[in-house]
């Protein structure tokens, strides 16, 4: 095992926390968090943990759509900083140790976008063709709109030139037309300026919808994955370790052409696969992408007490090339979207987790965190975060999860999940000294407000779920077998328990995860382990010796977990 290819390869062994900056801290007081109040707590981040911090969108922006609706791809939105400020906050992290990536937004721009502005403005705008313009929606394309409550089509008319401009999105938001080699051009640049500020990638929005290549016409990109990997060459270019982190909500088998590393018929809706002579080498496209099918799985499997759901979607993972990695989640800033379940499953999940109509949004997700849908069960949320920690990828915490933030139902649809940090048990919870009414969100109310689940009482106590998941994040940077390993289910005799191994080399870890609420005791046996072998708990004092032929069994409690070192004669890893 070399440890130092995971310096090279960095983001395999990365604990990615997702935040946004106008929710985190404001430093200024006008209700509004800040680049500089994220520069005041890139400290606590390296306390907890974090190795990469993925910035949500900070450009200008209307704010429509909390901020994916941008007006200057180029810019920093002025109420939360300049520049300046921005560049300070990645500097502080990089000492810190900490990388940053941003959120890349191409598949669109606002509607108040100056290219925009000009492209509607007649047909002749030097921008018309930035955008996609049909004169009728064409009849045999399918192609929903993403958010249905607030849409009916992709494609909206427009007046005063008489076509319809597509967005998959909301219509504020329309969508680029990457076929158009200035617009290419213009993306590459964008990425160029960020880099240039010394952030480390990208968490790249959309991308079945930005490599979609609709209207096809004289022109139209021949090979859409063509076009991703030319970007990630561009990076290549631009950094020597920056990463291409892509948001792909699809099944695992489309999923595996976004990495490059697809045999070369696939469908995606995302395009059209490698074509003919396809020229890619594995692993070129993207570096990283979320894993919405196993997250998804994960709470059904969760809903059902049974392992089975999440085995069965991590064992169908398809391969991956070498370089590449999964970003695990459990929640996100969107919706938790149970889309890829069957009908009856995700009805099954909506009745565990979020059986209140207001709790769920278009017909397919739910807006609540974890520790509410668990009824705040310290065991189920400690058990949940485990898991994640220790399955195989790289985990992405979105800002609140570490201290057991919950929802806010009285805010519309996703802002429910958005709320402000919570420091304290101060004056809105320490967000702000602003008027409550001044504040960019409002601060949650209830069992889950800042009297209760707050930063600074976390941090000093001992058994806080802060502390837990400072714990987790050590342990899971100190096995980078979770982040490179081989994967494989441990059998053994109990559905509600998940046993699973991480092997990479000499590093091999076995994990235990309780879905149920009893105690349980778990037979099993390791094949290449003996009585020489030990098994060492990483998350409690203790250490257990397999049989001769690796049998052992451990006790489990109800919603409980546990990691399990194997270590041999000789091994000199610390414990
Ligand atoms: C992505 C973002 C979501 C946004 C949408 C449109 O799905 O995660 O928040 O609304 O793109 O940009």
């Amino acid at each position: 095992m070399r440890i130092t290819d995971t310096a090279d390869l960095w983001w395999k062994t990365a604990v990615v926390y997702c935040l946004d900056v106008e929710t985190f801290l404001d430093w200024n007081g006008d209700g509004v968090g800040d680049l500089p109040g994220l520069a005041q707590r890139i400290d606590y981040l390296e306390e907890l943990g974090v190795t990469c911090i993925w910035l949500m969108p900070f450009y200008p922006t209307p704010d429509r759509d909390d901020g994916y609706d941008i007006t200057d791809f180029y810019g920093v939105d002025p109420r939360l900083g300049t520049h300046g400020d921005l560049v300070e906050a990645i500097r502080t992290a990089r000492d810190r140790g900490i990388r940053v990536i941003v959120d890349l937004v191409v598949n669109h721009t606002s509607d108040q976008h100056p290219w925009f502005i000009s492209a509607r403005s007649g047909k002749n705008s030097p921008h018309r063709d930035w955008y996609t313009w049909v004169d009728q929606p064409p009849k045999d394309l399918k192609l929903e709109p993403v958010f249905p409550d607030a849409e009916t089509s992709a494609w909206e008319y427009d007046r005063k030139t008489k076509q319809y401009y597509l967005h998959r999105f909301y219509k504020y938001q329309p969508d680029l037309n990457v076929t158009n080699p200035q617009v290419r051009d213009e993306i590459a640049k964008v990425m160029g300026f960020w880099l240039s500020l010394g952030i480390s990638g990208f968490r790249v929005d959309a991308v079945p919808f930005l490599l979609e290549t609709i209207g096809e016409r004289p022109g139209a990109l021949p090979d859409p994955h063509e076009y991703l990997r030319s970007l990630r060459q561009f990076l290549g270019r631009r950094t020597g370790d920056g990463i291409l982190l892509g948001e792909v909500n699809l099944p695992h088998d489309q999923q595996q052409l976004f990495f490059g590393g697809g045999s070369g018929s696939g469908s995606g809706s995302g395009g059209k696969g490698r074509g003919k002579g396809g020229s890619g080498t594995a692993g070129d496209e993207l570096t990283m992408q979320f894993d919405f099918i196993a997250m998804q799985n994960l709470y059904l499997s969760l809903a059902r007490q049974d392992a089975g759901p999440l085995a069965k979607a991590l064992t169908e993972r398809p391969d991956i090339p070498p370089d590449a990695q999964w970003a695990t989640f459990v929640r996100n800033h969107d919706e938790l979207t149970l889309d890829k379940l069957s009908d009856e499953e995700r009805q099954e999940v909506f009745a565990a987790f979020g059986p209140d109509p207001k709790m769920q949004v278009y017909g397919r997700g739910l807006v609540r965190r974890l520790p509410p849908m668990l009824d705040g069960d310290p065991r189920r949320v400690r058990m949940v975060y485990s898991l994640l920690f220790s399955l195989p990828g790289t985990p992405v915490l979105f800002y609140g999860e570490e201290i057991g933030m919950g929802e806010n139902l009285e805010q519309t649809s996703r802002s429910a999940v958005r709320t402000a940090m919570q420091w304290t048990d101060g004056k809105n919870g320490g967000f702000s000294t602003a008027e409550p009414e001044d504040l960019a969100a409002p601060v949650v109310t209830g069992g889950f407000s800042p009297d209760h689940v707050n930063v600074a009482a976390q941090r000093n106590d001992p058994d806080s779920l802060l502390n837990f998941i400072r714990l987790l994040t050590t342990r899971y940077r100190a096995c980078p077998e979770l982040g490179w390993g081989r994967f494989e289910i441990v059998q053994q005799p109990h559905s509600q328990v998940l046993a699973h191994r991480l092997t990479w080399d000499d590093a091999s870890l076995v994990g235990l995860h309780n879905l149920g609420p009893d105690a349980v005791s778990v037979p099993f046996t390791l094949a290449d382990t003996d009585s020489d072998c030990e098994l060492v708990d990483l998350l409690q004092t203790g250490t257990t010796r397999p049989g001769k032929k690796g049998e052992a069994e451990m006790q489990v409690d109800g919603y409980g977990y546990r990691w399990l070192r194997v270590t041999r004669p000789g091994d000199r890893r610390l414990r």
